[in-house]
């Protein structure tokens, strides 16, 4: 497929300038990506649900020790995605073991992940190769969070139980997918999710934390079947998702791509505007998605994406963008009275943030657009919108 140089041209945002004070460093932190529900989007409607107490901490500044401190939220998440090493290994990078010391300190009520945990997808490995990851995924992050009494939110990758298909449509993976499902159906690997349905955890699934209801979809290949999509459509109308305070989705792969080498089809959703749509639909706020090892925060009608970056091996390049890859670590404020969120992001070598204002304000890519969630679309210039 030949594709037009211009449509990847990714307008570069102001650059905030190199060598800001710290101080001001945290200024963007907080003000720039804090965003409320569009205009055109209606209040949350009132939840029936019980309310659970609010956590005592919430408005205070609280991180790991000598690191930037968002005040936290009425709900926080913490965001991980794209764990795993190359083929077969049982081994972490060291930013992946860091941000797991790390995470109980940010005092997280949820770990959300991204997908691609093990790296599994290729038909070379054997059955005890693919167990040994496993394993070794629950040594390295899985024991750890649990130990933290910390929950875990998931989504399978394509490394983690592909739902590629062949001609014949059977799974070309169906072995790992097999391995996927023993080990996060054994009872020793609890994710203690207060699940609403896990008829086929761990591929997709709906869970509830904290009034946030949270669909996971099978997004580890590009296609999501129809037989899925009723499911999501049927999970998403329920009086369980409608009646909380705000509704999460994730999946591996995004609905439009942000990062080089990962702007092809294939790498990023089928039928993405009727994707967000159905989310649309029924009031999702943020879609979180991994894949494209490149954190950014974007937006796009009426729904948030939040692009998780990697924090194993091979961080992207945004598209287009100068700024060098980066391992990163999201931790996510939710205002459940506003439904609003704030993202504030660490860059998991040097710990520092990442200064958002630094970031494309728009990604053009080969199946849509994402503008950068402080963007409106109204303000776009006449450049960006000739991309479009
Ligand atoms: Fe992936």
């Amino acid at each position: 497929m030949s594709l037009n140089r211009r449509q990847f041209l990714v307008l570069s945002g102001l650059t905030g300038g190199f060598g800001v004070a710290v101080l001001m460093q945290r200024t963007f932190a907080e003000s720039a990506i804090q965003r409320s529900p569009a205009p055109s989007q209606p209040p949350p409607p009132k939840a029936s649900t019980p309310t659970q107490p609010a956590n005592a901490n919430v408005g205070q500044a609280i991180a790991p020790q000598g690191m930037f401190a968002p005040p936290r939220g009425d709900v926080r998440i913490a965001v991980i995605s794209d764990l795993n090493s190359q083929y077969g290994s049982t081994d972490y990078e060291a930013e992946v073991d860091k941000a797991i010391a790390l995470i109980p300190a940010w005092q997280p009520d949820l770990v959300l992940c991204g997908g691609d945990m093990v790296a599994g997808q290729s038909q070379s490995l054997s059955d005890g190769e693919v167990q040994a990851m496993w394993a070794a995924f629950d040594r390295h992050i899985g024991a750890p969070l649990r130990k933290a009494k910390l929950p875990y939110g998931f989504t399978v990758g394509n490394h983690d139980a592909s739902a590629a298909l062949s001609s014949g449509g059977t799974f070309l993976f169906q072995r790992d997918r097999n391995l996927a499902a023993a080990h996060w159906n054994n009872p020793k690997h609890n994710p203690g999710l207060q699940f609403v349905d896990r008829g086929k955890f761990p591929f997709y699934y709906t869970f509830q934390q904290n009034g946030i209801f949270y669909l996971v979809w099978d997004a580890s290949s590009a296609t999501i079947r129809a037989d899925q999509l009723a499911w999501v459509e049927k999970s998403l109308a329920s009086p369980a998702a409608q009646k909380a305070k705000l509704r999460i989705a994730i999946g591996h792969l995004p609905l439009y791509a942000v990062a080089v080498r990962r702007d092809r089809l294939g790498e990023i959703l089928d039928q993405p505007d009727k994707l967000r749509s159905l989310l649309e639909k029924y009031r999702v706020h943020t879609y979180i998605s991994g894949h494209h090892h490149a954190y950014f925060p974007g937006h796009r009608g009426k729904l948030e994406l939040l692009h998780a970056g990697a924090i194993g091996a091979g961080p992207r390049r945004l598209l287009n963008s100068d700024r060098p890859p980066q391992k990163t670590l999201t931790i996510v404020d939710v205002k459940l009275g506003s439904a609003s969120t704030t993202y504030t992001t660490y860059d998991m070598t040097t710990l520092q943030l990442v200064k958002h204002q630094d970031l494309p304000r728009i990604i053009v890519g080969p199946n849509g657009w994402v503008l950068r969630r402080d963007v409106q679309e109204a303000d776009m210039t006449p450049e960006e919108r000739s991309l479009i």
